[in-house]
């Protein structure tokens, strides 16, 4: 039962920006009132799986199996909801873990993390201290990093790291040698950097960040196999080991690769107004239908349903997808109608499926299933 929780919470959570879910939660479709008080009571499932509020817990982080990195997943979407609901209940909490997490550097790698931390996982927190960043959450004191200076940190360290010695370009997947997947170059640390280096030449207008962030999608798209365009689609795999040159191309899809380069794509064309832009949002746009059954609901194709099922990683991945969806609406108007209609569809569905686990609203994994699927599926 609690695996799934995060992730539909969080997908609930930017819902709020739009309209309405019907749920098992009362919310009534378009009513903002409904929805935020449907967010409210889920957040408050949420939290039963937060540790620092508690003595020996830690501020800034979930119990376990949930990991570091789905925090900083989980306090974008608390920022979400704090702005769209203009709610201010978890403003503190938020906060306090904004800032416990920074790490010794305020670059959102503290050394206690370095057994798990990838590109990948700094990167969420980043996305987190951005969200901030773009919303006017309250900053930290003058004396210290605010959200941007945060949010450059992990830029800066991250770009640092890319790779011209291996497969022509490229990040890795991990930051220390130590960890299993060093040698690995995978899509979704890539996109990371090039999502965090559009969003920040937007909020800027610093032209640096977005000659990094064509670095990347050139590398990408063009270079690394990773990406292939099919009848005006983009199919986006996984990634590569490095030994072979990033040859032998592991080709699992998932959700989140195609949302967090789609956004990008979007803030880059609301930066250079550029339709080059427009038009590589459209390729992602075309390519999610592999994610959507035939009401327009959004699924984890990889393993949802599959046997082996999705792990604790895997089960999240929609709700980032979904507030990129979100964002590239906003970006993108060409693209708001369809993008709400699947997020419209999705939501209903989702909210339909939060009424299982022993607090009565913990969501399903499976939307299209009617009522809780108890996580089986
Ligand atoms: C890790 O270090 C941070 C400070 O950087 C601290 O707030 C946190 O409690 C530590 N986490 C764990 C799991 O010990
Ligand atoms: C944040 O503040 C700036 C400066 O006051 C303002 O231009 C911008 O519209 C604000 N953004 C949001 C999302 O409220
Ligand atoms: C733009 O960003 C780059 C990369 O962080 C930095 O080196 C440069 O000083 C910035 N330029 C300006 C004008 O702020
Ligand atoms: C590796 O692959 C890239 C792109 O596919 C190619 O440009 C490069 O020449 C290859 N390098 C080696 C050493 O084979
Ligand atoms: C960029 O996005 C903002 C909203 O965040 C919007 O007001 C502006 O019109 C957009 N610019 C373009 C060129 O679409």
């Amino acid at each position: 039962m609690k695996y799934s929780m995060i992730p539909t919470t969080l997908l609930l959570l930017w819902l709020s920006v739009f309209n309405g879910v019907t749920t098992a939660l009362t919310v009534t479709a378009g009513d903002k009132d409904s929805v935020c008080a449907a967010t409210s009571q889920i957040i408050k499932g949420m939290l039963d799986y937060y540790d620092g509020s508690e003595y020996g817990g830690v501020v800034g982080m979930f119990k376990l199996p949930y990991y570091w990195w789905e925090a900083g997943e989980a306090f974008g979407g608390l920022i979400n909801n704090w702005y769209y609901c203009q709610d201010t209940t978890h403003e503190e909490l938020i906060y306090a873990s904004l800032m416990a997490q920074r790490g010794e550097n305020y670059d959102y790698i503290p050394s206690n993390q370095s057994l798990t931390e990838g590109n990948d996982d700094q990167s969420f927190w980043g996305f987190a201290v951005l969200e901030a960043m773009e919303r006017n959450f309250t900053n930290p004191p003058d004396d210290q990093p605010g959200w941007l200076a945060l949010g450059q940190a992990v830029y800066n360290t991250i770009w640092a790291r890319w790779d011209k010695d291996n497969c022509n370009g490229g990040l890795r997947w991990q930051i220390f040698t130590w960890n299993k997947g060093y040698d690995y170059k995978n899509t979704i640390s890539n996109a990371c950097l090039f999502n965090i280096a559009s969003r920040l030449a937007r909020y800027t207008s610093n032209d640096t960040y977005a000659e990094t962030a064509k670095t990347v999608y050139t590398w990408l798209t063009e270079s690394s196999g990773f990406i292939t365009l099919e009848n005006g689609a983009y199919s986006v795999t996984d990634g590569a080991g490095i030994a072979n040159n990033c040859s032998g191309i592991s080709p699992e899809k998932w959700t989140y690769n195609y949302g967090i380069l789609m956004a990008g794509c979007a803030y880059l064309y609301n930066y250079t107004e550029d339709q080059k832009w427009s038009d590589e949002v459209d390729k992602y746009v075309q390519g999610i239908s592999i994610f959507l059954d035939s009401n327009n609901v959004m699924y984890e194709q990889q393993c949802q349903s599959s046997q082996k099922g999705c792990t604790n990683d895997q089960r999240s991945f929609k709700s980032i997808f979904s507030r990129c969806l979100a964002a590239t609406a906003q970006l993108v108007p060409a693209q708001s109608d369809y993008l709400m209609k699947i997020l419209d569809a999705s939501a209903e569905a989702a909210a339909q499926s939060c009424s299982g686990g022993s607090d009565g609203v913990t969501c399903g994994l499976n939307w299209a299933y009617s009522g809780w699927d108890g996580n089986r599926y």
